[in-house]
């Protein structure tokens, strides 16, 4: 008989109870965060219809990237492989009932067929926080706020990571300048998106060979310095002044490590405005922790009215980089705070009307059941990180008194149930 691998599937995680209590406390944090700023969760179906995906989320993603099959109905299904264009089909069907501004967020696992490296796998949960319904920017203000917020509640400070903004409509004002024709604009953006992967070289000659040598030259010499392009737009244009106004509206919220990068694209198609991404400071983790931006027009793809939006997704997998880079994860500890352990088989009904007293307390007891000697019992204890042992003999069975050790610090108590429970119950709060 051919034995099955034990791996899982390429670029995706097991999650060992160590993994998913780095994952749970992630997720804990980030929906206290957003639920500090008045955003409820939804939540949706991984399966959704292709051809949601196909009008506005860009070629990449939908010829490279997606985990589609035909159903047994010869129906086209996608594994979704983000979240913004399923909020916007769910907003579009209820959009007479629901109120606005609407503020939801959700944590989906998404799909995503990408070559699995460092911070990009092919399973990854994504924090999403979306704002509909404002068409100013302190919509935008928010979300970055948020996004800003997020961070500081793990700790981090503001030296660790760098928001960097952008707007489309820059981009576009130049486009205009250069005579770009549609095409052009496209195969240029997407160019502009990759600047970072390829090298100097490729990329230049990659720009000459798209808009022409010469307005390449020029192009390049306007994004190589903000206070050119901005010089070059004039104080007047909508788009620089947007921009301008947002970091001021930001730093009057205490978020001041921003900076305007022209050259950021964000590589789908339904952005309309402003644009954004988080970036590590350390060197060892480049890949961005955040990505989001403004999407007007989204709706129209199911004939709906325009709503303006604007939103970000944050990774899992990069936000743990993250954490762990900036020693900002706490130490793992069991979820059991006390495991019985009795010196034979007969103190086990004793043991057991403990844990239920324990129990009904909320304190999280396991009782050990194993046949193992009293000493291997307090080894396995230790071993799985729980934090107290209670050892019951026959006078403990009589007294009632219970010897409680901690297996951090070796302090030893004896204490009554309604004691033990005091004790348990201040060292998880
Ligand atoms: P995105 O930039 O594709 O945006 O993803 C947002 C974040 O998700 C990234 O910054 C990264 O942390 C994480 N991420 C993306 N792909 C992977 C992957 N293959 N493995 C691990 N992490 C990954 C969006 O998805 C937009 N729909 C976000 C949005 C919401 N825009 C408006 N609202």
């Amino acid at each position: 008989m051919t034995k099955i691998s034990t791996e899982s599937y390429k670029g995706v995680r097991d999650f060992y109870p160590e993994d998913k209590f780095v994952q749970n406390y992630i997720f804990k944090k980030i929906r206290q965060s957003v639920e500090l700023f008045g955003y409820v969760e939804y939540d949706a179906s991984i399966l959704e219809s292709a051809e949601l995906y196909k009008a506005k989320s860009g070629e990449e993603i939908v010829n490279e990237q997606t985990y589609t099959f035909t159903d047994r109905g010869d129906r086209e299904v996608t594994l979704r492989p983000e979240m913004t264009p399923t909020i916007a089909r769910m907003i579009a069907a209820r959009q007479k009932e629901l109120v606005f501004p609407l503020r939801w967020y959700s944590v989906p696992n998404l799909f995503r067929y990408e070559k699995p490296q460092r911070g990009r796998l092919r399973e990854h949960w994504q924090l999403n926080v979306d704002l509909f319904g404002v068409e100013s920017n302190e919509a935008d203000t928010e979300v970055i706020s948020i996004a800003h917020k997020i961070l500081r509640d793990f700790g981090a400070t503001e030296d660790m990571f760098v928001v960097k903004i952008n707007n489309r409509k820059i981009i576009d004002a130049l486009y205009e300048h250069f005579a770009l024709t549609e095409d052009e604009r496209y195969r240029t953006s997407k160019l502009i998106d990759k600047k970072n992967k390829v090298t100097q070289e490729v990329y230049t000659q990659a720009l000459g060979e798209i808009i022409g040598e010469d307005k390449a030259t020029e192009l390049e010499r306007i994004l190589s310095s903000n206070e050119r392009l901005l010089a070059h737009l004039g104080l007047d244009n909508a788009a620089a002044k947007e921009i301008v106004d947002l970091i001021e509206l930001l730093s009057q919220r205490g978020v001041t490590n921003v900076e305007f990068s022209p050259t950021l694209m964000r590589g789908f198609d339904y952005y309309t405005g402003i644009v954004f991404e988080v970036f590590d400071t350390h060197p060892d983790n480049r890949r961005s922790l955040f990505g989001g931006g403004r999407y007007n027009d989204l709706l129209d793809i199911f004939g709906a009215q325009k709503i303006p939006a604007v939103g970000f997704g944050m990774g899992d997998v990069s936000v743990k980089d993250f954490l762990e880079t900036h020693s900002l994860l706490p130490a793992y500890t069991h979820s059991a705070q006390v495991h019985i352990c009795t010196l034979t088989t007969l103190q086990r009904p004793s043991a057991f009307s403990l844990a239920d007293t324990l129990r009904a307390d909320g304190l999280n007891v396991s009782v050990d059941i194993s046949g193992k000697k009293v000493g291997d019992q307090l080894k396995l204890a230790s071993k799985q990180h729980i934090p107290f042992v209670i050892i019951i003999g026959e006078d403990e069975v009589k007294s009632q008194i219970y010897s409680i050790k901690n297996l951090d610090t070796g302090e030893e108590q004896k204490l009554k149930a309604e004691e033990i429970i005091q004790l348990l119950s201040k060292s998880h709060a």
